[in-house]
Order: C-alpha cells, then structure tokens, then sequence
C-alpha cells in the first residue's frame, strides 16, 4: 500500500490533491448534473454522500476511473446508523441489549445491505457517551458509559469493516463525533462544553481511543468547541492527542459544513481562515463547507500551509481508498441489492427483544393470549415511527406495527380491539380518548403504547421537558380511571421523565424506537414467546430538573442521606431541622431507575463474590467470581455486571464504574458461575498532574445485576 500511495502521491498536482480533500453531498440530482461529472474528471472531488444507486454510482465511479487523469476512485458514503433498508433498534435501544455481538451482527447486515447499494463508507458508530436525555442525540448514542460506548462501539466497527471474503474492509466506519459533542451545555444540540481534563480523559475519549486501537478507518470531527475550540480546528485534541500520542493514521473528516461553522464560532474571520485552521487542526476531508476547495491553493500559495500538510491528508484518503479496494474494483454490482432478507428481519426481530427493558411487573406480564385486549396509543400503529431516528433509506413498507403483531399473535385466541385515543403522540387534542377508554372498558386487558415520534429526536432534536408529548398523560390518567390493568410500552429516542404514568401502570416495557420488527418483539415478549433481557444504558430520571443524573457520578461531602421530601415538610419547619446533605426536595436523589437496572419473567440470585487474591500489584490479573442462579421458572438471559470503586484516590473517584459483562442464558433453576478478571489497568484514571495512573489504596468491587446492586468486596492494589 504504502510504495503505491507514495508513487500516486508523487504524481498528483496540487489542485489533485485538494480535489481528493473535497467531500460533497450531490443528492440524485447532482449525480447527473455536468458541473458534477466535469468536476470528477478533473478530479476535483475525492468523497461523496452519494444515493444509493448501484447504476448512476457506476457512471460517475467511471469518470472518476477512467476519464480523470490519474484515475483516482471516489469513496461512496451514507449514514447508516442503525441499518440501511432494514432497521435496527436506535443505538441507545442496541445499548440495552448488552449483547455486543448482536449489536456487531446488526453491523454486519447493515454493511451487506449497504455495500448492495454501492456505500463503501458510513458515519458510524457514535460513541458520544451522553447523559443528558435533554439532547436529540442521545438516540444515536450507546448510552451514559464510556465503557459500554467503547464496547458497543468496536462491535459496530468489526461489522461494518470486516471482510471475509478479502483482506479488505467491507465498509469504512467512523468514529464520531470527535470529541465532547455529548456534553453540550443543557442538552443543547451543537451548544459550547467544557470538559475538564480529567472529564476529557475517562469519560469523552476512551471509547474513541478504544475505536482507534480497534482500526476504525476514520474519525469525524465534531461541532462543537470544547473548552473554548471548535473540533474543526483543535489541534492539542485532534493532533497532539489523536495523532501524536495513539498514533492514529485514518481518516479526519469534518462534520457537515463544520469547517465553515468556525466563523460564527468566533473562532475564523472567514472561510479561508477556517480551511487554514482545519488543516492546522488536522482535518483531512472537507464535508460540505468548501472550504479546502476553495481556498487551500491560495492559502498554500501564501506560505499559510505547506504542500506537506496536503500530502499528509491526501496520503490517508489514499491509504484508505486501498484499504477499501477500490483500486482493484471500484465498482458496485447493479441488480445484487440484498434488502430485508428474511434473516436480517430475524436478526432485526431478536435484537428489538433485546433492547427493551422490563421496569416493572407486578405479575401482569406475560400475558396469556386469551379473552379481549384493548390496544391503544397512536405509536401502536405508526411503523415508521418506530424505525427512530437517522433512517433515511429504511424499507417504509417493511416494518410491522405493535397493534399488527398483536392482532397476528392473538388470531384465533382473543379478541384485540384498537383506539389510538390520540391522533398523534404530540396530539393535544383529548377528544379521541373516550373512545379509548371504552375500548379499554370493554376489555380484559389494556396495551398503551405511548412515546415519541421519531422527529422528537435525533439531530437538533431537543426537548428541555421530557415528559410524554401531547395528552398522553392525560390518556393514561383515563385508562386508569377504568381500573383495568394496563400494560404501558414506551417507545421513545431518550429516557423520558415518564414516572407518574409509570405509577399508574401495572406492567412497563422502555423499548426505545425498535426498528423494522419492533411490533413483532414487543408481542413477543408482552405474550411471552420471548423472555424480556434488555438492561438501561443510561439512567431514566424522574424529571428533567435533575439531569444530569448518571451512575457513575462522584460521592460529594454530603451524600444524600435522611431525606425529607418536600410535601412532608413540617409547616413552619425551622431551617436546620431538615439536614443538610445533596438532594432534591422535590426528586429526592438519584434516578427513578438506574443503569444496567432491568426484570425479566424470572428471578436471579447472586452468590457472594469471589476473589483469586485480596490484593495485586501491578502485575497481577485479578480474577472475580460468584454463582448466579435463576431462582424462578423461565430459562432467561442474565446480564451480569462488573462494578469497580477506587474508594480513595488523589482525585475525588465515581462511587462505581462499569469495567465488564456477561450476558448469560440460565435455565431455569440452574445456576452459573460468571467469572471476570481484572489488572491494574482497568483500575487507571486521569490524574490532572499525573496523567493515566493507578493509585495503590483500596478497592471496591461489585458483581451485580445493576449499578446499584450488589454487596462489595475489598481488595487492595499494592
Ligand atoms: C450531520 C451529522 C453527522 C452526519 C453528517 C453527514 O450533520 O452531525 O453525524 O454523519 O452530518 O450526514
């Protein structure tokens, strides 16, 4: 690769060489448009955001190829997020399954689905690690842990570039969006954060240092500034610490038009400013502010940037170009679409299983299929609303709705009846809900489905209050009135503030947006042909006023302790008779359901735990062990948490932090003996001062079913 690229390099002029730093988004229209077809043959642009059109991608790859002087191939990308044609659940819904392979086999099929229309490269994974619900991008996200965001992150990776067939990637992935755009001020889409060092360190990079240690093809710079500077032009972050400390040699490639967005930053006076500045900060590829295109000569003409800056980006686009074999065959083959075949369905069924979350049951569930169900809720019937956000090329025709898989399920057995009571989620509108209530009325049995439409998140899709949009509440408020038990399904893009219908519920599934077959999955486990495993990824908060709200938070001086709620305050209750520790009086502390929580149609118990050693050095494995046994009588699955606490460190430390888990299939009765081990390096952290440090002290150690679970172990680090 490297004598080819060197030779190919040595041969191209500069303007080749911006022309391969130039990424723009043609849509069908510029496919066909000469300026476009001109600018390939002289090989002006490098990359496209291109439809997935095996055909007209040919024609223009043919250009590129054959009429351009130095025959250079484009790189065809998309975002396929959570699928191409057949969807997956949202990445905060694949989070929840903690199943790294079924999230990797999701992948997988994307990639096949893509790669059939002629897409070599997508923007994914996000591995924003996200902790406030308030922010849109919390869908795309696997969650609040940088350790399941790692993980998650490097199943998406191995499925999209692993190539059996060839020691080439299938599909480019990429790693986004680099780095911080999670801690957005207020759960404000694109808004300024400020990271401590620290923060930075363990929370926002490792699961981009995971990713770039995994060999994702690509990084994408993010929006947004981060302690005072754009992503687009940070060259301590996106050089000193992506390039010259993990050795990083992919591909850098702006954010959508974010090059350009520098200037209303504050940060670039102009445009050409900006391109100098992105090539300071290492930024390879230009998405769609043509900047590069436009100013780079100039810029190089003026001693502003060297040609060795050009050939250092151009050398990866190239490099990755041969990664992807595209100088071999750059070309799709038409006619082999391979969309929604029976086994990605299957695959897209069983990961919906287990992405939703069981919250609460008070015996309801699984229901028997008998008798007369009511169903209702608009969201029962919106199969595209169910696919969640980032899905533009999803197959619309191919989801199956909840009501449709109940009324397959029950064919026969019972009598379902559907009233959506609301015209839309959002609808205010409370004129449909008695005929809701009637159907519930009528009933044995009544299925809620409540939520949010897919446009209430996603990209620049943020709420400030999270509750349930339009009359929902209002509507379950109703349906209680009728006494009958209700089981509520929530389907959403983030964890909603949904606390009081939770309440009012006999029975809760939290099934985020769970694509294609999210219908067929969520009756699977209401009629229990499926047992449900699914465990939150990020806390669900009982209002928004509380966020952020994460597990992995710091214990403070005062922990929250003898709390006095604010309807049990005294009248007249003098000032020092309430205490004086860290909660709300009107949300007490803590989240209404915590991460890694989740029920299943059985019960589990935890032995006590074991341990090879009551201390290590640094050079010792540590290895942890207990015996779960499934206590109840339904062969389920069990995810096993790993928690470690630096109980003292030289930095205040989170009372708990994920560092493994085992998801497990018990059968009923039976136990397992679940075992992890761990070195000193798990037990690192940022030290402002000391850099990447495990501090000798003591340890604590949890193996359980939540991150609030679990009796602790010590062991000590020596
Ligand atoms: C968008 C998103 C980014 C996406 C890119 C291309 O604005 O921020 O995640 O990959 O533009 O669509």
């Amino acid at each position: 690769m490297d004598v080819f690229v060197d030779d190919l390099l040595s041969r191209m002029t500069v303007e080749e060489k911006i022309g391969q730093m130039h990424q723009l988004a043609p849509g069908r229209a510029g496919m066909e448009a000469d300026w476009l077809r001109e600018a390939v043959r002289k090989g002006e642009i490098g990359t496209m955001l291109a439809p997935g059109e095996p055909a007209l991608l040919n024609e223009v790859q043919r250009i590129a190829v054959e009429e351009s002087r130095l025959g250079i191939p484009l790189i065809y990308a998309h975002d396929v997020i959570h699928g191409y044609k057949t969807v997956f659940p949202i990445p905060l819904g694949l989070a929840a399954t903690f199943n790294p392979a079924i999230v990797e086999k999701g992948s997988e099929i994307a990639a096949m689905e893509a790669r059939s229309a002629g897409m070599r490269w997508t923007f994914a994974p996000m591995v924003d690690v996200s902790r406030d619900p308030r922010w849109g991008r919390i869908a795309e996200s696997f969650g609040e842990d940088p350790y399941m965001n790692a993980v998650m992150g490097v199943a998406t990776v191995r499925g999209f570039q692993k190539d059996t067939t060839s020691e080439y990637l299938n599909v480019a992935a990429c790693a986004k969006h680099f780095v911080g755009y999670g801690a957005a001020e207020g759960g404000k889409d694109y808004n300024t954060t400020h990271v401590t060092e620290d923060q930075l360190r363990d929370v926002y990079l490792a699961p981009f240092k995971a990713l770039a240690d995994e060999g994702v093809a690509s990084f994408m710079c993010a929006f947004n500034d981060i302690n005072g500077r754009p992503m687009s032009g940070n060259r301590p972050v996106a050089v000193d610490i992506l390039r010259d400390e993990w050795g990083y040699d992919g591909v850098m490639v702006s954010d959508w038009g974010s090059i350009a967005q520098m200037v209303p930053h504050g940060y670039c006076t102009d445009l050409k400013d900006a391109a100098g500045r992105a090539v300071e900060g290492g930024v390879d590829i230009d998405m769609e502010s043509r900047a590069y295109a436009t100013h780079l000569k100039e810029l190089l003409e003026e001693g502003k940037i060297s040609e060795r800056d050009l050939d250092r980006s151009v050398r990866n686009i190239l490099c990755m170009k041969w990664k992807l074999g595209l100088f071999e065959n750059p070309y799709t083959e038409v006619g082999g679409e391979k969309f929604c075949l029976p086994s990605s369905l299957e695959a897209s069924r069983e990961a919906a299983v287990e992405s939703a979350v069981l919250l609460k049951n008070d015996g309801m569930l699984p229901l028997q299929c008998k008798g007369r169900i009511a169903v209702v809720g608009p969201l029962a019937d919106a199969p595209v609303e169910q696919l969640g956000t980032w899905c533009g090329r999803a197959d619309e025709d191919a989801p199956v709705s909840a009501v449709e898989a109940v009324r397959a399920e029950c064919a026969g057995k019972a009598s379902v009846v559907f009233e959506p009571g609301l015209t839309f989620s959002r609808g205010r509108s409370e004129k449909g809900i008695a005929k809701a209530v009637r159907a519930a009325e009528s009933a044995d049995v009544v299925l809620f489905f409540a939520g949010e439409e897919r446009i209430l998140s996603g990209e620049a899709r943020c709420r400030a209050d999270i509750t349930l949009p339009g009359a929902q509440k209002e509507m379950m408020k109703a349906l209680k009135k009728t006494g009958k038990p209700i089981v509520l399904v929530v389907m959403a893009g983030r964890p909603l503030a949904v606390a009081e219908e939770i309440e009012m519920a006999d029975a809760v599934i939290y099934a985020f947006h769970g694509g294609t077959m999210a219908g067929p999955a969520l009756s699977d486990l209401i009629f229990g042909k499926a047992v449900p495993s699914g465990r939150l990824p990020v806390c669900l908060p009982r209002m928004a006023g509380q966020i952020p709200v994460y597990y992995n938070r710091r214990n403070t001086g005062r922990p929250a302790h003898n709390i006095v709620m604010l309807d049990d305050i005294p009248i007249g209750a003098r000032q020092s008779t309430l205490g004086h520790t860290s909660y709300y009086l009107d949300a007490g502390d803590g989240p209404l359901y915590t991460f890694g929580y989740g029920l299943s149609y059985t019960t589990f118990e935890y032995g006590p735990v074991t341990l090879s050693s009551s201390e290590i050095t640094s050079g010792d494995v540590l290895k942890a062990s207990c015996e779960v046994r499934n206590t109840g009588n339904a062969d389920a699955y069990e995810t096993v948490q790993l928690y470690v606490r630096d109980d003292v460190g030289s930095m205040t430390r989170p009372v708990r932090e994920l560092k493994g888990f085992r998801k497990i299939l018990i059968p009923a009765g039976e136990s397992r003996k679940v075992e992890f081990t761990l070195t000193s390096e798990d037990l690192k952290y940022w030290n402002i001062g000391q850099g990447f440090i495990a501090e000798p002290g003591t340890y604590t150690l949890w193996i359980a079913p939540d991150s609030a679970s679990g009796t602790g172990v010590n062991f000590e680090l020596i």
